[in-house]
């Protein structure tokens, strides 16, 4: 089977990895030649990696990656294509405009998913003439490590295209949560909640920031701290997400002031070097 991948930055790059890894033929679409290069580009160092590490075999990372071909064009990315997952800006109208014009290509029971962390699905997919082929198909980054991708089931999502998603999803190794539209799926309004959490504690003078990611860690049995998984999000993107969660769902998610504070002074995280933390360069944490 054919996936269409429309978007080759970090999301439509590993997805494509995944994919061809895992046998699917891939077609990987972006806007024009330097977008799709550089994604090709990204893919390729998945590859070399996957090879360096003895993940997989040279032979085998050729094979996967000669079933990826690229394309600058709608009509030829999504042609043939069993399941489009579109992975391109978070923007509502670049999406629904972009979905719409691959709809028009595809069979009719072609599955078209979207990647997108926050928008409603249900409006990105009110934008097809048959809005219950599509569905969220949320991945995690980088995608050839993350286990899950979460299915989100919009208001005219079919129980075929959910079967039909879970399917691809678990051919290309990963495992699946069903969840419905609501903003934050399950991933993100749990990992906000609790990053804000950690910001008002921080702020009472609970603990400091180091203790807090520790306990969290060795006593939790979390990967991450909740304040360093902030600082690698992004405070800016972590504040905007707490504010739609608070538009849609209530006061219960307001962002602790600190965190605002820190945005208001453009302490945004490892991207500028200073977020809880600071960062050297390379992204390294500085000793304090
Ligand atoms: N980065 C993450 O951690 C992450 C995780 C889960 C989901 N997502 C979601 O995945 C999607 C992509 O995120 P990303 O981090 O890969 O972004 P990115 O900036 O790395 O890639 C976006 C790609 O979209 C392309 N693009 C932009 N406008 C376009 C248009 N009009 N038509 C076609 N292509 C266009 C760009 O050329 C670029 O290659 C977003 O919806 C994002 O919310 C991101």
């Amino acid at each position: 089977m054919q996936i269409s991948v429309l978007g080759a930055g970090t999301m439509g790059g590993g997805i494509a990895y995944v994919a061809a890894v895992n046998g699917f033929d891939v077609r990987l679409y972006d806007m024009d030649d330097a977008a799709v290069d550089a994604g090709v580009a990204r893919v390729q160092r998945d590859f070399d990696s996957a090879v360096a590490r003895g993940r997989i075999t040279r032979d085998d990372a050729q094979r996967a990656q000669a079933r990826i071909l690229t394309a600058t064009d709608v009509p030829q990315a999504v042609k043939n294509a069993g399941v489009v997952v579109e992975a391109v800006v978070e923007d509502m109208a670049v999406k629904r405009d972009l979905l719409g014009r691959a709809e028009a290509e595809v069979a009719d029971d072609t599955v078209i998913a979207t990647n997108t962390s926050a928008l409603s699905v249900t409006e990105i997919m009110s934008a097809l003439q048959r809005p219950e082929r599509g569905i969220g198909m949320h991945f995690f980054n980088p995608v050839r490590a993350m286990k899950l991708c979460e299915l989100v089931v919009g208001l005219e999502t079919s129980d075929q295209t959910i079967a039909a998603a879970e399917s691809a999803a678990h051919a290309m190794g990963k495992e699946t949560v069903r969840v419905r539209d609501v903003a934050g799926f399950a991933t993100s309004r749990i990992n906000a909640v609790i990053g804000n959490e950690a910001f008002f504690m921080l702020a009472e003078g609970v603990a400091s920031a180091e203790d807090i990611d520790t306990a969290v860690k060795l006593g939790l049995n979390h990967p991450m701290g909740p304040l360093e998984m902030a600082d690698m999000v992004g405070l800016d993107v972590r504040l905007a997400v707490l504010n739609e969660l608070r538009r849609s769902l209530g006061d219960k998610y307001r962002p602790a002031p600190l965190m605002e504070t820190y945005v208001r002074a453009g302490r945004l995280g490892r991207k500028v070097g200073r977020g809880v933390y600071d960062y050297d360069a390379d992204g390294n944490r500085r000793p304090h």
